[in-house]
């Protein structure tokens, strides 16, 4: 596996792997990897030749200071994991190497990110848009990968493939979970026991909730349901439980028959913020 630390050496890398006829795949992700991140890195390893996996924690993505500053690292452990998963290079460059100058450009993604992540957390996929779009432009894949985790997320990224032509393909791979329903996430290493106990609330609600929208209960009730259940649990804080469109992400005040329905949450424990979805086939 190379080691890349900067823009022109992965820029070369990848344009020496397409001259020679290599199908190339892009992971990116902010490390302290765990087995979502790893399955990226195996989906990418059957359909590509080259698998890059960016390790970056974007400071431009951040709209929390103490987020930023406390967002776990752990290069040294992550390069082992990823070597064996099928990486064949980690570009891990520092934040001048990314951010030469500061950045002016805005994206606006209208209103994909005027509910839930882009609602809550100003700026957020502003600083996503900013580093994967420089990610696309440096390492110009033909596939890059990405979780349902960030079901938002992917929207956001898809619309950017759209609205600026890259060409390139999206892969959105599936949500990987612990034994108790809990979501991976770099995150839930900064969980204390007692806020790891009850984290696997939030998958518990989800999947109730999912349940309801499948015997037509009314998204309202759905929500109010959900907010009671989250509510019950003191570790708990719940920022928003949303009943959405998975395509358009607009909160839903009725079903459309033929289109699938995402819920989304978002809670604190112990200091900790966590999101979680599910996908309910229409
Ligand atoms: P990060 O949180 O490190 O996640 C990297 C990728 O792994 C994302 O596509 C995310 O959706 C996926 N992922 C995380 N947890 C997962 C899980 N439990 N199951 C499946 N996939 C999971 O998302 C980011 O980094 C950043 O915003 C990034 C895209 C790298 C831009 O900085």
């Amino acid at each position: 596996m190379q080691i890349l630390t900067t823009a022109t050496g992965l820029q070369a890398y990848t344009e020496q792997a397409r001259q020679t006829g290599k199908r190339v795949g892009l992971v990116p992700t902010m490390g302290a990897l765990h087995a979502g991140h790893l399955q990226l890195v195996q989906a990418a390893r059957t359909d590509c030749d080259e698998v890059i996996v960016s390790l970056f924690v974007n400071p431009t993505q951040f709209n929390n200071a103490e987020d930023f500053r406390l967002y776990p690292r752990v290069p040294e452990a992550d390069a082992v994991l990823l070597e064996p998963a099928g990486c064949t290079a980690l570009f891990v460059p520092s934040v001048a190497e990314m951010y030469p100058l500061p950045t002016v450009l805005r994206f606006d993604f209208g209103a994909l990110e005027q509910v839930m992540e882009g609602a809550h957390r100003p700026g957020h996929f502003n600083g996503v848009a900013t580093v994967v779009s420089k990610l696309f432009h440096l390492a110009r894949p033909h596939r890059a990968y990405f979780g349902q985790k960030d079901w938002q997320q992917v929207a956001v990224i898809r619309q950017l493939v759209a609205d600026l032509s890259f060409d390139l393909e999206i892969v959105a791979c599936p949500t990987i979970r612990e034994a108790d329903g809990l979501a991976m996430s770099s995150r839930n290493l900064r969980l204390d026991a007692a806020a790891r106990a009850a984290a696997p609330l939030l998958h518990r609600v989800l999947t109730e909730a999912a349940a309801q929208v499948r015997d037509g209960v009314m998204p309202a009730q759905v929500r109010a349901a959900a907010e009671a259940a989250l509510a019950q649990e003191p570790l708990v804080t719940p920022e928003y439980f949303e009943v959405a469109d998975a395509q358009t992400l607009q909160p839903l005040a009725q079903y459309v028959t033929g289109r699938n329905v995402v819920l989304c949450l978002a809670a604190h424990l112990g200091g900790v913020r966590l999101i979680d979805n599910v996908v309910v086939a229409a």
